[in-house]
């Protein structure tokens, strides 16, 4: 059987996380990646104020902050912070320590947005209600929350099997372990170094299907207004492997 709740976030974003996170210029940090997400973004915010949901480093933040967009964050490891500091300062990006499900930041946003997966690192159902309704609570009318997922590779999980992997290069293999009954999984993450050494790493997380995460948006007075496949724009089919979801609270709503 597989534990998650043996594993807290704030043990797994440790400051040995917080050092080697960020990879300038590849993975995560490629331009071809952070691009097309800052623009779209930027577009989002519509001109108004920005908050990340669990800013991390600032991957994300950093360079939509020199975009013109104003952010905040909300984190909830100090060490991941830390590293945020090392290229803004407070006045730039300001951050509260806390919990997204939570934490309230000062002020109200045009755009929320909570990106690569980090919505499942909330390990139940309520926790990521709450998340929803507290990403609505910081919006002014007609503003947007973004939510950036995978979508469940359950199909690939043939009777029986409970593995995914779904990376396998030189060097480093990804893999999910799946708790079908409890909608958990863990990716794994299995790097080997030129000797031959293997450092793991695993994360928990609690995944949901896009018709879930409608129903969360909708308990907490959002709407649906746009899903792709990526943050270009292109088509989400049943074949993507992840989205890009735009929620939006009416602009007819009255202030809570
Ligand atoms: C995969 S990283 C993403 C960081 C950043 N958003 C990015 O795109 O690079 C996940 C981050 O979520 C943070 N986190 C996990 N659970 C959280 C929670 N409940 N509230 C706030 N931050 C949380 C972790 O500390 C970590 O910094």
């Amino acid at each position: 059987m597989m534990i998650v709740g043996d594993m807290r976030q704030e043990d797994i974003w440790n400051a040995e996380a917080a050092r080697r996170y960020d990879t300038p210029g590849i993975g995560m940090f490629a331009p071809e990646v952070l691009g097309p997400t800052v623009d779209r973004l930027a577009e989002l915010a519509g001109g108004g104020r920005a908050l990340e949901f669990a800013i991390g480093t600032g991957r994300v933040a950093v360079p939509l902050a020199q975009r013109g967009v104003p952010v905040t964050g909300i984190e909830l490891s100090r060490p991941m912070i830390d590293q945020l500091r090392t290229k803004v300062d407070e006045a730039t990006i300001p951050v509260v320590v806390g919990d997204m499900a939570t934490a309230e930041a000062p002020g109200k946003y045009s755009l929320v947005y909570l990106v690569y997966n980090t919505i499942s690192n909330l390990l139940t159902q309520a926790e990521q209600v709450a998340c929803f309704r507290n990403a609505a609570r910081h919006l002014t009318p007609g503003g947007r929350f973004v939510v950036e997922l995978g979508v469940p590779a359950l199909r690939k999980l043939p009777p029986g099997q409970q593995a995914v992997v779904w990376r396998n290069e030189p060097g480093y293999i990804g893999l999910d372990t799946y708790d079908v009954l409890r909608q958990h999984l863990i990716s794994h993450h299995i790097r080997f170094d030129e000797s031959g050494q293997v450092r793991l790493s695993r994360g928990p997380h609690r995944y949901i299907w896009p018709s879930e995460l409608d129903l969360m948006a909708q308990l907490a007075g959002f709407e649906l207004e746009s899903r792709h496949a990526d943050w270009l724009g292109s088509e989400f089919t049943a074949e993507s492997d992840s989205h890009v979801s735009v929620y939006r609270i009416p602009p007819d709503r009255a202030e809570p």
